[in-house]
């Protein structure tokens, strides 16, 4: 079966970006990384995308409006023959619009047990409300900030005298687990 292309965009240092994009190189896996695109062109991920041969596009909403920059963003995508989207660690919220072109083929990675922290600070609120437990979420992207349907979780206890920060370190690991796994169920559909 014809691997499903797809276009990962972010926004930072892209440790998601490379687990799907290792896990891509395997010869069963039903997806492969068409392009990775950045609003940040000096995301730290965007060097090693390069570094690996990716094909890479970056661009700056700054200056030329958020139209304009998704357009830049849209025509890239089709141009590098994208199917699916995957958002890792992008932190710019598309529009209603662009969300709606690509209706039910954009994904997130959330480091949540969604529905319970959408939004940013997800670490810290959850060890200030006591939780015993935290983690993560792949869900459909939708109009709806981080409200789109669930596709897979991973969960992680929280420790005593954790932090946002250590929480968030035990989280990211099975991030890079979670993620290439729902992304090749997803891309299989
Ligand atoms: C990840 O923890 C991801 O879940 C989170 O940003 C981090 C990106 O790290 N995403 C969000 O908070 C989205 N709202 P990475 O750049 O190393 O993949």
């Amino acid at each position: 079966m014809a691997k499903r292309k797809v276009a990962i965009l972010i926004s930072g240092r892209g440790s998601n970006m490379m687990a799907l994009a290792k896990a891509a190189q395997a010869a069963d896996c039903s997806y492969e990384i068409a392009i990775v695109a950045s609003d940040r062109p000096d995301a730290a991920g965007l060097a090693w995308a390069r570094e690996h041969n990716l094909v890479t596009f970056a661009l700056s909403p700054k200056g030329i409006g958020k139209p304009a920059y998704e357009a830049a963003i849209d025509g890239a995508l089709r141009e590098a023959g994208a199917e699916v989207i995957a958002l890792a660690g992008y932190m710019r919220l598309l529009s209603d619009e662009f969300v709606a072109k690509w209706r039910g083929r954009i994904v997130n990675i959330h480091p949540s047990l969604l529905p319970k922290y959408k939004g940013l600070d997800t670490h810290g609120r959850a060890i200030e409300a006591g939780d015993a437990v935290a983690g993560c979420s792949v869900h459909v992207v939708t109009e709806e900030l981080d409200g789109g349907e669930v596709l897979g979780q991973a969960e992680v206890p929280i420790e005593p005298g954790d932090t946002a920060e250590t929480l968030a370190a035990r989280v990211l690991v099975e991030e890079h687990r979670l993620y290439p796994r729902v992304l090749a169920d997803f891309a299989a559909r």
